[in-house]
């Protein structure tokens, strides 16, 4: 299987980047091919332009080269996993651009075969994050309103709770998780 993995974090020294690392150990073990895509790394420009606007309900419109390139690269993975920080109870920016952008309608009628992963790191805990349904709310609204808007195949969300907890057991537990989570991907 070919994975597609976007990890999104302004630092490279971040939890995220080293949870990203323990995830594609865990995938390599499982003998799956990898891309990585590093959004601020990369250069990805989060600008969503007049051209990009045009036309966006059009399938067939021209896309521009560095979109047109990274649908490519979704066309030809068989399961996406983002991994990233959760900012605003929500996608850090520059991962919500990449979707504006990437995830349009040329794409739609193409995700039907593949399974999302979205692997959210909270500096909340498990308490806080339950507290007024805010988990329930990431998750209905990455699994049903983004993935099943775009028809993917399956969607799951798993959150890596209490990330600024000063316990290295604890930091160490989080990064055990996403190997495993990698290793044991179907
Ligand atoms: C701009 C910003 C917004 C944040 N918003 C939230 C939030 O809404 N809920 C939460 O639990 N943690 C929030 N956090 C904490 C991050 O989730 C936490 O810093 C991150 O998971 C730690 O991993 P890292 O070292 O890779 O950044 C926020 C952090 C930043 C910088």
């Amino acid at each position: 299987m070919k994975a597609l993995i976007t990890v999104t974090h302004p630092r490279t020294n971040s939890l995220t980047h080293a949870v990203m690392n323990r995830i594609v150990e865990g995938l390599k073990q499982n003998n799956h091919e990898i891309d990585v895509l590093d959004l601020h790394r990369d250069g990805f420009n989060p600008i969503y332009t007049v051209e990009d606007e045009k036309d966006w309900i059009k399938p067939d419109k021209i896309y521009a080269p560095e979109v047109r390139k990274e649908m490519d690269r979704i066309a030809a993975a068989d399961t996406l996993i983002y991994v990233f920080p959760l900012w605003q109870y929500s996608l850090p920016s520059m991962l919500k651009a990449y979707l504006d952008k990437v995830w349009n309608m040329g794409l739609f009628g193409k995700m039907g075969e593949k399974k999302v992963l979205w692997i959210c790191l909270t500096g909340g805990d498990e308490d806080h994050m339950s507290k007024y349904n805010r988990e329930e709310m990431l998750k209905h609204y990455l699994n049903v309103a983004v993935s099943g808007y775009a028809r993917v195949k399956e969607s799951n969300v798993e959150l890596l709770y209490d990330t600024l907890s000063e316990s290295k057991e604890h930091i160490e537990s989080l990064l055990e998780r996403a190997y495993q989570l990698g290793r044991n991907y179907e």
